[in-house]
């Protein structure tokens, strides 16, 4: 019997998976250049976190939970996402009473019981940033300018920025009144209507055509701000527009955590198909207090690597050969003696900082020449009985199959002139 990765889910296998690393990488450079430090948190935690955190009328907690009791009975969740952990890790650490904002950066696996399609899957990972503490435009603006200097570094071009305003506790609540009076006038199903009660914003969102022609009309919520939140927004928007990030304002944008007020944003890619969203995020400003901290407003996004990358195949960004490319030097040895020698002289080299790998097993000549081909090294290294007598190696580079003679004390400093 073989098995297979659960449904939904997924490897990262070499070459692809260099990606992954790449991504993560990219994504996480301008935010470290911008102060925000790396936190890990587990990637369980008690259920109690996430049902608060993120909002049991939420699809994400009332239906896409990894949820299980452990062996001591306590209910854990397997996070489906990194804001609601890393508020927790802010209050057990009290890191909210040092300098703020708080500026966190994290990346990892998530997890989520969602039908499985392309671009949406049951695990997943995510590059995150957080900045808490601070009620700031500046700072909204700062973390959407850094999402889009990661997304320019990886070579994309087809990223959009959506941006609207969700308002605060003041004005929220009379939108959510006004847009619950009009959509209990349409023709909806019974658990749409029953929607319309718990989380009206989320019928907004809903895909089915039938639904959205009875929205045309809808009230929005930009138009419904208070004065302090339309004075918010409107500094976020200057800001992005000042640091050249396009925008457009998405006034049906709602997004799928109950966590968030004022600002919120997403990224899009019209590469991706149904599932467009690369990144999101926003400000959560009651979320602290919800879990039983302090208020610490706050702001923060997840883009999705998965996704990143099927942005970049879909931008033609990904190059699988330059990704298989591990090495730069392989060695290829023929008898017992020139083998120890070359697994020295691979020791060495890598000692010295060159990627270097080379052939094991009992394959001759010919096989072991193939796979320095296929590894993608530039150059392979050949050692014979003859040449451990002269005590020299061949240097065979593989692009050109130049071949030329080094002394084996100075193979070393030769290759690493040689891949400078
Ligand atoms: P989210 O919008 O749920 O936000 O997820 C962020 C990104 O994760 C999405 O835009 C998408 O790229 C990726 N993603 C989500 N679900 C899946 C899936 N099933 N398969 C593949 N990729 C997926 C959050 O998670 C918030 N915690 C973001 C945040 C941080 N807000 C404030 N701070």
């Amino acid at each position: 019997m073989t098995f297979q990765a659960p449904k939904g889910t997924f490897d990262w296998i070499p070459p692809r998976s260099e990606r992954v690393l790449a991504v993560r990488d990219a994504l996480a450079a301008p935010l470290r250049r911008a102060g925000y430090g790396y936190v890990e948190t587990p990637s369980f935690e008690d259920t109690e976190l996430f049902k608060r955190g993120v909002g049991e009328s939420t699809d994400v907690v009332s239906k896409e939970m990894y949820t299980f009791l452990d062996k001591g009975g306590r209910s854990i969740t397997l996070r489906p996402e990194g804001t609601a952990p890393v508020v927790r890790a802010v209050l057990q650490h009290g890191l909210h009473n040092g300098q703020l904002p708080v500026k966190l950066w994290y990346s990892g696996s998530q997890y989520r019981y969602e039908r499985a399609q392309k671009g949406r899957y049951r695990h997943f990972w995510q590059v995150g940033a957080e900045a808490l503490g601070a009620e700031d435009p500046a700072l909204d603006a700062e973390l959407i300018v850094l999402a889009w200097q990661g997304y320019a570094a990886l070579g994309l071009t087809g990223v959009r920025l959506l941006l609207n305003s969700l308002g605060d506790r003041q004005c929220r609540p009379v939108y959510r009144a006004a847009l619950q009076e009009f959509l209990r006038g349409l023709d909806l199903d019974e658990p749409t209507r029953e929607r319309i009660e718990i989380n009206p914003l989320r019928v907004l969102d809903d895909k089915r055509s039938e639904v959205q022609e009875q929205l045309t009309g809808a009230p929005l919520v930009i138009d419904h701000l208070c004065g302090d939140c339309k004075a918010y927004h409107e500094e976020v928007r200057w800001l992005l527009t000042a640091a050249a990030v396009p925008y457009a304002d998405d006034p049906r944008l709602v997004r799928g955590l109950d966590y968030y007020t004022r600002t919120t944003f997403e990224f899009v890619h019209d590469g991706l198909g149904s599932q467009s969203a690369v990144g999101g995020g926003g400000r959560y400003d009651g979320l602290s207090e919800v879990i039983g901290g302090p208020p610490l407003p706050s702001v923060g996004w997840a883009l999705g690597v998965d996704r990143t990358i099927l942005a970049m195949e879909a931008e033609g960004l990904l190059d699988d050969a330059a990704d298989a490319r591990l090495v730069d030097v392989y060695g290829v040895a023929l008898g017992e003696e020139a083998k120890r020698r070359m697994f020295l002289l691979v020791t060495d080299l890598r000692q010295a900082g060159v990627g270097a790998d080379m052939a094991y097993g009992s394959r001759g000549m010919k096989g072991a020449m193939k796979a320095a081909d296929r590894s993608g090294a530039r150059f392979a290294l050949i050692l014979g009985e003859r040449d451990l007598a002269a005590e020299a190696v061949q240097v065979k580079d593989l692009t050109t199959a130049e071949q030329t003679e080094v002394p084996l004390t100075e193979v070393v400093t030769t290759l690493k002139g040689k891949l400078k």
